[in-house]
């Protein structure tokens, strides 16, 4: 099993921190998101020690996860934050952000987010298209401000990930190509209200190599070269995460010794959202039924793609174990949900032993793109969001799971 800092078997018990699971399981209905603060708040500074030498402005990617307990720990402990819609600056401000801490970016901004942000005093736009330049100058010139611009390049560069998640080719639709960042550069007079004061490279989510972060980092900073006083660069999310207990993915200090040699003497911002929360979260469920069908060992748990959609949308690997394990098998069973669609499958081929009804199976690495990414489908009710606090020992119900009535709330 994938263990961490936090999330670890103690004499053959499932602990988050200090916490036996069980003893959580016990009180709260399943499926819940259990969240350990802990575990979160040791990964940004893990982060802040890999790239040391950069002293890189970090502004978590609110989108991995905005659960609000975590977003004021992770801002109490000095993260910015990396809105992608004026919902999430909203909720970046309710949690204690401050305004010029928010970075605010995204493929399809609209007016009225454009003037929320200007409103508020964002600390930057990563713009995405010529046309959004000239609305965020505009509006900019009607509030009498001026803002901070990162241009957005898309590199051409294919990143080392899922193919969902890879953002950088040419054909994606995220940023600028090279040709268009050059054009706006040259036309900064025409945009007297935005200052392009930066540039901004994301070229996917989970990196499994840093060959072409270097090759996008280099794009990127050939552009601003002609223009010496642009001294920030962005260098988006991306950092990798183990799913799987084989599984070998670059260390933080990989990509942070990639990129050191070519930063220095930039202020550099970093947007971590993975790296922070997936490990610092599980999805508890229970086991409702176990059928044996066409040569296979179906578990149908209460949790389902509604709460976790990553294995059905990207054939994402989540390890599943038990919380109080039994016995060592070479058995192995399906992990299905109670959804009706075929793609409701939150595990194939899991070593589990014999399992029964009522037991208790916890999800692991689901604390990034979990709970942000659920529905209502089916009319499920959201789950619980369960937080074990810094103290490692005590924990609160940050979020009630929803009720039939919470889905009925906004219809007559
Ligand atoms: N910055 C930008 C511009 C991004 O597009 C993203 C993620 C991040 C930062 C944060 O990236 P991270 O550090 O988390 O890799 N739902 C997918 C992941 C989508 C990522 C979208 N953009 C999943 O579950 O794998």
């Amino acid at each position: 099993m994938i263990e961490n800092s936090s999330i670890t078997y103690r004499a053959n018990i499932l602990y988050i921190d200090d916490v036996p699971l069980p003893d959580i399981a016990a009180q709260q209905e399943t499926p819940f998101y259990i969240y350990s603060l802990r575990r979160a708040l040791d990964n940004l500074q893990r982060i802040r020690t890999a790239f040391a030498e950069l002293k890189p402005h970090i502004h978590y990617s609110a989108k991995a996860n905005a659960n609000m307990a975590l977003l004021r720990a992770l801002i109490g402990a000095g993260a910015g934050i990396d809105a992608v819609s004026a919902g999430e600056i909203h909720r970046a401000l309710k949690a204690g952000a401050a305004p010029e801490d928010i970075v605010f970016a995204g493929v399809g901004k609209t007016k009225a987010e454009i003037r929320y942000a200007l409103e508020q005093g964002v600390g930057w736009f990563n713009v995405e298209n010529v046309r959004e330049c000239s609305i965020i100058d505009a509006e900019a010139a009607r509030l009498r401000k001026r803002t901070r611009v990162a241009l957005r390049l898309n590199p051409d560069i294919a990143a080392d990930t899922h193919r969902h998640i890879a953002t950088g080719h040419g054909k994606a639709k995220f940023g600028l190509t090279a040709e268009q960042v050059a054009e706006l550069l040259k036309q900064q007079a025409n945009f007297p209200s935005v200052d392009f004061a930066g540039i901004h490279v994301h070229i996917g989510s989970n990196l499994h190599s840093t060959d072409a972060t270097h090759a996008a980092l280099e794009k990127a900073l050939e552009l601003i070269a002609p223009y010496p006083h642009i001294r920030t660069v962005n260098i988006g999310g991306g950092l990798p995460v183990t799913y799987r207990a084989d599984e070998q993915v670059p260390p933080f200090e990989s990509f942070a010794e990639t990129m050191t040699p070519l930063l220095k003497g930039y202020e550099v911002l970093l947007e971590p959202g993975r790296a922070i929360v997936a490990d610092a979260g599980v999805l508890v469920t229970s086991v409702l039924y176990v059928k044996q069908q066409a040569g296979q060992r179906f578990v149908i748990c209460d949790a389902s793609m509604s709460e976790l959609i990553r294995p059905a949308l990207y054939d994402a690997h989540h390890e599943i174990v038990q919380m109080l394990p039994t016995v060592a098998t070479d058995e192995t069973v399906i992990v299905v949900g109670p959804v009706c669609e075929t793609t409701d499958v939150l595990g194939q081929n899991v070593p589990l032993p014999p399992v029964k009804e009522g037991d208790v199976l916890a999800i692991l690495t689901a604390g990034a793109y979990g709970m942000v990414m659920s529905s209502n489908y089916n009319q499920r009710p959201r789950p619980a969001e369960i937080v074990v606090n810094e103290d490692g020992k005590t924990w609160h119900v940050a979020r009630r799971r929803e009720t039939w009535d919470d889905m009925l709330r906004f219809e007559e």
